[in-house]
């Protein structure tokens, strides 16, 4: 019972059901006394089952605008199969009525999964998932499941460790990914394999992150990384086909080189035109000693001309200002371009010469930082994205998919030199930079590439390692010393020996892009029990501690003083 109005001797009902509302109208003329009397006291969310005649509405009440809402039903009988509590946060909701704070919806999680909006993503989600098995079923992929209680699979979160009780001081590991499974499914010969794979990855989360989430993970062998990409395209194609988007494909391909040059960052919003430029090449006899200083020390004057940009106020200037600063970018350098040439601080900075030989047109805003790349390009990211939203830029397309390609194949712990896999330890680098992996890996490239829209990262994959010394050697390099290699990854390596093809996969963070096509804001509204950024279950109330009993069953105890 979704909402009722008692008018006196009538009383209408609008039920619902995951498919929408009808109206249930009681009336003397075919309700009895006493299905009426029934009626009268049952509350808002409760389950009801109904008899009665399915007609149509009185003209003057007809809405044709929904089928359910040409009909009514004139009820004989009323029976309550499910009476509700009162509803600590309401489902039917007035037009333009704010929902109650997430934290209370999530408390109340079976009345909020009511909810019709919620009800609209599961749906969508439903669709989806069964898209994704129908277009890889039709490629001649395999739905192939793979462990939960398993081996650390690295993908760079902590893992999930379940205690083992028949094993003693021994732990499973839930999967990060499944990875090296699928993996050795292709070395056991099934050539291509997917699963939709429950992951769980104990981690700092984030609004675009769950512990536990779900991929649209697949696999092939004998293929090259655009064999890959050509199968990813044709998911994600029939994906935001279900959405009714017609998707423009082949994606284009940016180098991961390219993309931080002119975006700032690896996951480019590409629905907007503006980009980054390098203006150290401007730098010249009237440019302020700092920026002198920083370029002698191996940094650059980048920037970003906004066309329409000097229009924006001081207040969103210094706004811009701060958010270099939180970056680390040190000081913002700004100019305007009027009719007459540049103005403002940043003609100081630069110099004039510098500013004049940039050229632009009257109306545009320069907005420049110095220094290490490292430090510029996430605050040039910011500011793009800062500038795009303050001066209204135009989309160039609503949908920008790309291909973000040849990414390095370490990156280097800032603080300790260490390297790190940019991707993951069985990512191949790639063939024209192997012959440095020894002398200079820092420089290698990985066969790696991630899949891009609007700026969100939807999935990653690689070609892989196949042959076990490369992988060795790679773990080596990791700084894993021989004999954990062999603890932790001595069954890749086993299986890699027993004759591995060549192959490459990838997988697509499935939540997400059931959020971005739901156009909802959090994972959370598109996973019926998710979790709160804090990993906590709140409303079957999880993690919680066990009975001591339990614990020692499995030989753990909990110390009181961490
Ligand atoms: P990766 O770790 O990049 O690659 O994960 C692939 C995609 O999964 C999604 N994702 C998440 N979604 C929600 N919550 C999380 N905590 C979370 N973590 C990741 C992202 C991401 O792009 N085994 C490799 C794939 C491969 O090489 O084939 C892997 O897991 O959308």
């Amino acid at each position: 019972m979704h909402r009722r109005r008692d008018l006196g001797g009538l009383i209408f009902i609008d039920m619902r059901d995951r498919d929408g509302l009808v109206q249930l109208s009681f009336d003397p003329r075919w309700t009895s006394l006493e299905v009426m009397r029934r009626a009268a006291g049952v509350g808002v969310e409760s389950v009801v089952l109904v008899e009665g005649e399915v007609a149509l509405r009185p003209e003057s009440a007809r809405d044709t605008s929904m089928s359910t809402r040409e009909i009514e039903v004139h009820v004989t009988g009323f029976t309550v199969a499910g009476p509700a509590d009162t509803p600590p946060i309401p489902v039917a909701r007035k037009e333009n009525e704010a929902l109650p704070a997430e934290e209370l919806r999530l408390r109340h999680r079976v009345l909020d999964l009511r909810r019709p909006e919620l009800q609209a993503n599961l749906v969508l989600r439903h669709r989806l998932l069964q898209r994704a098995r129908q277009t890889l079923t039709d490629l001649e992929f395999l739905e192939i499941e793979t462990p939960i209680l398993t081996k650390p699979t690295p993908e760079g979160a902590r893992d999930y460790l379940v205690p083992s009780r028949i094993h003693r001081g021994e732990f499973y590991a839930l999967p990060q990914s499944p990875q090296i499974y699928k993996q050795l499914l292709m070395v056991a010969g099934y050539d291509r394999y997917f699963q939709l794979a429950r992951c769980f990855r104990d981690e700092d989360l984030r609004a675009d992150r769950q512990p536990e989430f779900t991929q649209i993970d697949l696999e092939a062998s004998f293929v090259s990384a655009e064999d890959v990409q050509l199968v990813v395209e044709r998911v994600l194609v029939d994906l935001w086909h279900v959405a009714d988007v017609r998707v423009p494909h082949p994606f284009p391909r940016l180098a991961f080189q390219e993309a931080m040059e002119k975006y700032g960052i690896d996951k480019p919003d590409l629905r907007y035109d503006l980009e980054i430029r390098d203006l150290t090449p401007l730098v010249g006899a009237d440019s302020a000693p700092f920026v002198h200083e920083e370029v002698a020390t191996g940094g650059r004057l980048r920037g970003i001309v906004t066309p329409g940009g000097a229009a924006l106020t001081r207040k969103a200037l210094d706004g811009l200002a701060a958010l270099a600063r939180d970056a680390r970018a040190g000081g913002l350098i700004w100019a305007r371009r009027t009719a007459e040439g540049w103005e403002g601080q940043g003609v100081k900075a630069v110099g004039a010469t510098s500013l004049d030989a940039l050229g632009g047109q009257a109306g545009d805003l320069l907005v420049a930082v110095v220094g290490a790349d490292a430090v510029t390009s996430p605050a040039l990211h910011l500011l793009r994205g800062e500038l795009i939203r303050l001066a209204a830029l135009p989309q160039r397309r609503a949908h920008a998919f790309c291909w973000i390609v040849d990414f390095p194949l370490f990156e280097q712990d800032p603080a300790s030199g260490d390297y790190l896999p940019a991707h993951h330890p069985f990512t191949a680098p790639h063939p024209d930079d192997i012959g440095r992996l020894a002398s200079d890996p820092g420089s290698c490239r990985a066969l790696h590439y991630d899949a891009v829209y609007n700026g969100n990262e939807l999935g990653s994959g690689s070609i892989r390692i196949t042959d076990p010394e490369t992988q060795r050697h790679i773990f080596g390099l990791l700084g894993i010393p021989d004999r954990d290699i062999r603890r932790r990854f001595g069954f890749l390596l086993d299986g890699l020996a027993a004759g591995a093809p060549p192959h490459g996969g990838f997988a697509l963070g499935f939540d997400r892009i059931a959020m971005l096509l739901a156009g909802a804001p959090s994972l959370r509204d598109v996973i019926a029990f998710p979790k709160t950024t804090a990993a906590r279950a709140l409303f079957e109330g999880a993690p919680t501690p066990v009975n001591p009993a339990d614990l020692t069953a499995l030989h753990l105890a909990v110390r009181s003083d961490d």
